[in-house]
């Protein structure tokens, strides 16, 4: 037949995926929320108007990092500067790839002096060589490592010319996504990594051609539901088996728990004010 039972019957069938294997060891960077506050407005999410509970903002982030470190990762921080109360968000600061750094340049004044912070702290952590880029590019928030590719994406802050700067500074291909909904600016609020070849994503995020390409190179991608996108549920941390995300997003946590990952719940109600989770708060240091 057909309707609900015939897909009842297929999801009984389907075989139940090995557990994917165990992650390697991670070097994540993350900055304390000691000058968090959302001052400014450039994201939808962000009410200057709307108050900031610092200390619950300072729990949650301690309990981020708590959490990376009980999976075996090892978590560093670059010291919070006055005056830069985006500065939790270390994703946006830089790109990491084979020890090879390329240095954010921030869209908004606001968030500039970000950047210089962190070159400093890359150049003294011994990282060689250290790029800053000439184009608007937000670190990780728009370019996430998969395998040998970089996940681009444009329309809100970093830009295609971008894109092709980091090809050529970090010697990885680069494939352009286009985001289209202004509430998913960056690229990790509507896509994450999980593995070299396997990545979880919200498509209505992403223009037309841009949902053919991620079809594409990605057909068994895990896609999820707008009700996990908007509580930004694929602004996740994952280390090849655990997926460390928000808790709201239950969802996405029962469709990677069904793929062999281990879902990690986490609550950053406050960092989300300024539209940030916990992606936005870790930074890979790759092959330092
Ligand atoms: N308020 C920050 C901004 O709009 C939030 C950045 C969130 N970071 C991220 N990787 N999506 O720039």
């Amino acid at each position: 037949g057909t309707g609900p039972d015939r897909e009842l019957l297929t999801m009984t069938r389907a075989p139940i995926p090995p557990p994917v294997p165990e992650p390697r060891r991670r070097r994540y960077l993350l900055c304390p929320p000691t000058h968090f506050a959302v001052d400014y407005a450039i994201n939808p999410w962000m009410d200057p108007g709307r108050p900031v509970d610092g200390a619950a903002a300072e729990r949650q982030w301690r309990r981020l990092c708590a959490v990376l470190r009980g999976l075996g990762h090892e978590v560093a921080t670059v010291d919070p500067l006055p005056g830069l109360p985006d500065m939790v968000f270390t994703a946006n600061g830089a790109t990491v790839v084979d020890g090879r750094v390329l240095v954010a340049r921030f869209k908004h004044a606001e968030r500039a002096g970000e950047a210089a912070a962190h070159r400093r702290w890359f150049a003294g952590a011994g990282f060689r060589p250290v790029h800053t880029a000439s184009l608007v590019n937000e670190g990780e928030g728009d370019l996430l490592v998969a395998g040998r590719r970089i996940l681009a994406g444009s329309g809100f802050r970093t830009t295609a010319p971008a894109h092709r700067e980091a090809q050529r500074l970090l010697g990885l291909p680069v494939v352009t996504l286009q985001l289209v909904d202004p509430r998913f600016y960056h690229l990790d609020t509507a896509l994450a990594v999980l593995g070299d070849d396997q990545i979880m994503y919200w498509p209505p995020a992403f223009s037309a051609a841009s949902r053919r390409l991620l079809a594409t190179l990605y057909p068994d991608a895990v896609r999820g539901a707008a009700a996990d996108a908007a509580v930004f549920g694929l602004n996740a941390v994952c280390d090849g088996r655990h997926v460390v995300l928000p808790r709201a997003a239950t969802g996405l946590a029962a469709q990677v728990h069904a793929r062999g990952y281990r879902p990690v719940p986490v609550e950053m109600p406050e960092l989300l004010k300024a539209g940030g989770g916990p992606k936005c708060c870790t930074l890979e240091l790759r092959g330092a």
